[in-house]
Parts: C-alpha cells; structure tokens; sequence
C-alpha cells in the first residue's frame, strides 16, 4: 500500500470538492443515501458491519477503504437490500431499503448504479447492447426481445460518448481492453437514470493509468450530473486524488473517516498496519 499525500492545502486537479457551488452538491443538499447504525449480520452469526454510519450528498465521492474482509462489499450489498440488515436509518433517496420486497425493492435497485471490479458485461453483445441493458428497469414489453426504441438507442449513444467510446459502440464487449469496459459498464449504469453510483472495486483490475482515467470519468459524473459515487479502493493516493471524503473500514466498523485532505500517514498506517509502508519498499 503506497501513500504520496499532496502536500497540504493542494488541491488535485481541478478537485473542487462537494461544497463549491459549482451546480452538484452542496452541503445543504439533503443526503442521497443515509445509514445509520447500520449492522450486517450474515445467516453463518458472522457480523461484517456494525455501527456503521454515513450520508452521502448529490455530487460527491465518498471512498471506502480498508483492508480486505473489513466489509467494503457487504456496505454496497446491504445498500441495495442484498445482506441481511438492521438499522436505525438505512434510506436511498428517501426510500427505506430494509424491509423492501418486490416492485420496493425494483424501484429502490433502479436508483442504484452498480460499478464492479469485472465490469460483469455480457461479453458477447456489442457495448451499445450492452449500455440499453442498463435501461431495462424501465422497460417495455419489447425491450424483453432485445428491441429496444430509436429515443434509448439514442441515448445509451450518447452515454458512450461521454465516456469516450462512441466509435466502439458495436464492437463486442469481450473485444474491448479493462479500461474500456468499465467505462462501458459506467455508461450502463447512467443508462438507468441512477441516484447514486455504487462502484465496488472498479479499478482494482485496471493498470493505473486507466484506473485514473476510470475515477476522473467518476468525478466528472458526481459534478455535472450530482450523481454522487461511493467507491471502495484499495489504493489511498486515488481515495486522496479522486475522492471528497473517505470513510475506512476496521473489522466492519468505521474507523476513520473525514475529508481526503485530512487523511494523515499515521491513520493509513493505522489502517492498513505497518506493510503499507513496507510495501513502498518493493
Ligand atoms: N455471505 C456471507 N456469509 C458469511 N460471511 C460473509 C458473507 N459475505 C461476506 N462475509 C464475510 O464478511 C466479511 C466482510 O466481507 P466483505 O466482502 O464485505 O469485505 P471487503 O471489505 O469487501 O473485502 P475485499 O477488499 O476483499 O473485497 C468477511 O470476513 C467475509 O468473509
Ligand atoms: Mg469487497
């Protein structure tokens, strides 16, 4: 685990953080996503999460670190109802997330967009039918035969554009490099018109250059569209480069968490223990 804090008060970029006016996000913008308390328990009586608190505001990127097994990925399952949960709060966009069965639970999944660290594309589809996919949560009956209207078509063309893909739209999925399938999958995620954007790991398969490139395209999104991303890394300089907040995970409990600019050695240290300065090592 490598650190290179920016030296105090520098700002990475054009990283502006959640609070300018800068149209996404201010602090007075009622939080997206609320949990409080928030406790995992899974069927085995093994607890992953326990007194988790977060909110999480349109146009910001929160960053979820901590080591492996400290329960980044059960966060983003019990977001969206998929571990069994318990708390005081846990909301999306208003909409109570524990207890939500059926057309609830649609609805409260198609207010999340989710980025994984495999893309999880259908690799043999074109990256265009790959992005109408990310629509099918409001489809129509002729959607299920894979007929999708001019009006989306347009659209999902437009998502690859902004990602930088437009000329690869037919291109099949398992032809694209890592880096350009997850902006693929980003584009199938805005195609469902999302809330907020859950990205488990995404670059954690990307060479750094892309991975970059992947958070930039993040930001971009969290900015000029408000929708705000939480997304688990395992590498603190892009938590510190990409993101506004991080909150870092110890045996599924918070254990630190503030703004990226007050992340210090000794906290990453302190939760990553004493190979992540071993590692700058080798
Ligand atoms: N279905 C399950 N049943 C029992 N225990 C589980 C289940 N899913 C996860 N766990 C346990 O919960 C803990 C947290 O797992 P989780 O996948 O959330 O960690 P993580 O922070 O995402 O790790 P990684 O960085 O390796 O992805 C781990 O100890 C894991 O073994
Ligand atoms: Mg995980």
């Amino acid at each position: 685990m490598t650190l290179n804090l920016p030296p105090a008060g520098h700002q990475t970029g054009s990283h502006t953080g959640p609070r300018t006016a800068s149209g996404a996000g201010t602090h007075l913008a009622p939080p997206i996503l609320v949990a409080k308390d928030l406790r995992v328990t899974y069927p085995n009586g093994y607890t992953a999460l326990e007194s988790f608190t977060m909110d999480v505001r349109p146009g910001e990127i929160v960053a979820l670190l901590g080591h492996s097994g400290s329960g980044k990925s059960t966060f983003m399952k019990a977001a969206t109802g998929m571990a069994p949960s318990t708390a005081t709060q846990l909301t999306i966009d208003g909409q109570d997330v524990i207890g939500a069965t059926g057309v609830e639970l649609r609805r409260l999944r198609s207010k999340v967009g989710y980025v994984f660290q495999h893309f999880n594309l259908v690799p043999q589809l074109s990256a265009l039918t790959n992005v109408l996919t990310g629509g099918l949560h409001h489809a129509g009956p002729a959607n299920a035969l894979g007929i999708f209207p001019r009006r989306q078509r347009e659209r999902a063309l437009e998502l690859l554009d902004r990602v930088g893909l437009a000329d690869k739209a037919r291109q099949r999925a398992d032809s694209l490099s890592g880096g350009q399938q997850q902006r693929v999958a980003i584009a199938r995620a805005l195609m469902q018109e999302p809330r907020i954007i859950l990205a488990d790991e995404p670059v954690a398969s990307l060479d750094p250059r892309l991975a970059g490139s992947v958070l930039r395209l993040m930001r971009r999104i969290a900015r000029e569209d408000g929708i705000p991303v939480v997304v688990s890394l395992h590498i603190v300089d892009l938590a510190v480069r990409y993101a506004d907040r991080f909150v870092a995970l110890e045996a599924g409990q918070v254990r630190h968490t503030g703004s990226v600019e007050a992340l210090t050695p000794d906290m990453v240290t302190d939760i990553y223990g004493q190979e992540s300065e071993d590692d700058e090592e080798h």
